[in-house]
């Protein structure tokens, strides 16, 4: 079993379907209203320990109804919460998604995942330590990303930087993670001012930029290369691109190849759509293996 540490958000998604999106200061009336776990980084820690990770998350919840559903779900899902710490004074993290007319659209509170600072995670280190990959995404105070990429940089440990939700990157955190995920608009945010080609291929085998339905972008050393999405019909692509990290990081710790882990990745990721809710649809190993 490969060790694996996420860094990151643990929050409540709050989830409307509606058939139409309302526009500013327009009111509709929606489907159905739920309440499911989500948050980046947690839905990473859960992705990854259904793909057979052993899996421990760093983070922080509000001391509320739903920090205790966030924590216990992820204890369901087989994720060690020894440091996830429910705070006072600070609501848990939620996510507002509106699910219309086949796409998402998101409005997060950070709430407690502020928390998550430099010196808290810096009682978290032995973990760290022992991880054979580190995830870690933006739903947390930028110093901490900063921070993990100099812990992780210093003991070797391999990082694996989801720079999601869009927000500027220190040229040190770029050269100090090991692999690097974003999206295309992310890209633009990450490297201002160099084509996607050109960042490409200045980021050999480290920079992998996903492009939703076509698949991943990466250079291997000589050319540039894609590794095609599977076509599904996707029911809720919220957490795919959670799913996809996850399954990155886990098949990468393995060992596998980079082109294998990728369609490992994709694979999982295009299970995932297939159910309601960012987790619902993320798959086991034996899923994803089955389908391979
Ligand atoms: O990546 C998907 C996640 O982003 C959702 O679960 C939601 O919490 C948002 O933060
Ligand atoms: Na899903």
């Amino acid at each position: 079993m490969v060790k694996i540490v996420v860094v990151g958000s643990a929050s409540m998604d709050l989830v409307v379907t509606s058939s139409k999106r309302p526009g500013a200061g327009e009111t509709v009336l929606g489907e159905s209203f739920k309440t499911v776990p989500g948050g980046k980084g947690a839905n990473q820690a859960v992705a990854a320990a259904r793909l057979g990770a052993e899996v421990t998350m760093i983070g922080c919840v509000g001391d509320d109804h739903y920090g205790e559903i966030i924590i216990r779900n992820l204890e369901e899902n087989g994720v060690c919460t020894s440091f996830m710490k429910p705070v006072t004074h600070m609501e848990s993290g939620t996510a507002h998604i509106v699910l219309a007319e086949g796409d998402n659209s998101i409005v997060v509170v950070k709430g407690a995942n502020d928390l998550v600072t430099p010196s808290y995670v810096q009682q978290a280190l032995h973990p760290i330590h022992e991880a054979d990959m580190v995830l870690i995404q933006q739903e947390i105070p930028e110093e901490t990303v900063e921070y993990v990429s100099q812990v992780c940089h210093t003991s070797g440990v391999p990082l694996l930087l989801n720079p999601a939700p869009a927000r500027k990157v220190s040229q040190e955190v770029i050269a100090r993670a090991s692999y690097l995920t974003p999206n295309e608009h992310e890209t633009e945010i990450l490297f201002p001012g160099l084509t996607t080609e050109e960042a490409l291929k200045q980021y050999p085998n480290k920079l992998f930029i996903t492009v939703g339905k076509q698949g991943v972008r990466y250079h291997d050393g000589t050319r540039e290369m894609t590794v095609p999405a599977y076509p599904v019909k996707a029911v809720d692509t919220t957490g795919a691109g959670d799913t996809f990290n996850a399954a990155f990081a886990v098949a990468l710790a393995e060992g596998k190849s980079i082109a294998a882990s990728l369609r490992f990745a994709n694979r999982a990721a295009s299970l995932s759509v297939m159910k309601f809710g960012a987790q619902g649809g993320m798959p086991t190993r034996q899923e994803v293996e089955e389908s391979l």
